[in-house]
């Protein structure tokens, strides 16, 4: 493993597709990536992808007939095992695609579809018990950053969504911090801005699992990511990835986007 600017914690940079690109779209892109990505941004960097959920076996094939060492990612989930939930998908369903992230309390659902901080954890456990690890987001609104209370705001989706997470299972798990007011907006928090808020997040997972999950767990920053920015803002000491939206539906962007290194 390469060595990585932030205390051996390897970068995960993340491309979240939201609800774009069917299976056909999500095939190409994949296979594009995967010519643009080499051996060397793979020792690196982890990277995973996070198609929608009908392209999930598609993209599972491809990577796996491959050989491409891209993880393949979810954006969501229910936390029971099975049941009457219409339209749900469950963390078992997931795990036997191997898939390896999910991603747990997405502002959008968290705005969109009413996702709480007790239903965020409910699915951070489910996703573990699942085997897989659970990408789990926080942040702040832009009324929140106004009013100063965004350390505040943040450290207590932190709280919530790690109770009753053991100390080993929260030192594994990634935390990204995406400040909803710079989500698909152009306007990306300064790298001095989101450090401080990754330092808390860091401080907080200290507190609630102790120091050497504090040292292991990766924190990601998220909101209008792109080529031009990935550089200075992994160059923060406790920005240990990137969970990208619209920089990643394009395989040249998401491929630069991975190589920020090279800059
Ligand atoms: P954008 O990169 O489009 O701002 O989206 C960020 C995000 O929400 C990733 O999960």
């Amino acid at each position: 493993m390469a060595p990585s600017p932030a205390g051996g914690r390897k970068p995960l940079m993340s491309g979240n597709w939201k609800m774009h690109h069917n299976h056909f779209e999500a095939i190409q892109t994949v296979q594009k990536l995967s010519y643009r990505l080499t051996t060397a941004d793979y020792d690196a960097v982890d990277v995973s992808v996070h198609p929608p959920f009908t392209d999930l076996r598609s993209v599972q094939t491809v990577l796996e007939g491959d050989d491409v060492p891209v993880a393949l990612g979810a954006q969501h989930c229910h936390w029971e095992d099975k049941g009457a939930f219409t339209g749900e998908i469950s963390p078992p369903m997931l795990a036997k695609l191997n898939v390896t992230y999910v991603i747990a309390g997405h502002s959008e659902r968290r705005d969109l579809f009413g996702e709480d901080d007790e239903m965020v954890n409910r699915k951070v456990r489910a996703i573990l018990a699942a085997g897989m690890t659970p990408i789990m987001c926080v942040g702040e609104h832009l009324e929140e950053r106004e009013a100063g209370t965004t350390d505040e705001r943040v450290s207590a989706q932190v709280r919530a969504g790690l109770a009753d997470v053991s100390a080993g299972q929260v030192g594994a798990l990634v935390i990204a911090y995406e400040p909803i007011w710079a989500i698909g907006s152009g306007r990306t928090a300064t790298p001095d801005d989101a450090q401080a808020v990754c330092g808390v997040i860091r401080g907080v997972v200290s507190e609630v699992a102790g120091q050497e999950a504090a040292e292991t767990v990766r924190i990601q920053y998220g909101g209008s990511v792109k080529p031009t920015n990935t550089a200075e803002l992994m160059a923060q000491p406790d920005i240990d990835g990137a969970l990208v939206g619209g920089g990643s539906l394009d395989p040249d962007d998401f491929s630069r986007i991975v190589q920020y290194r090279e800059a």
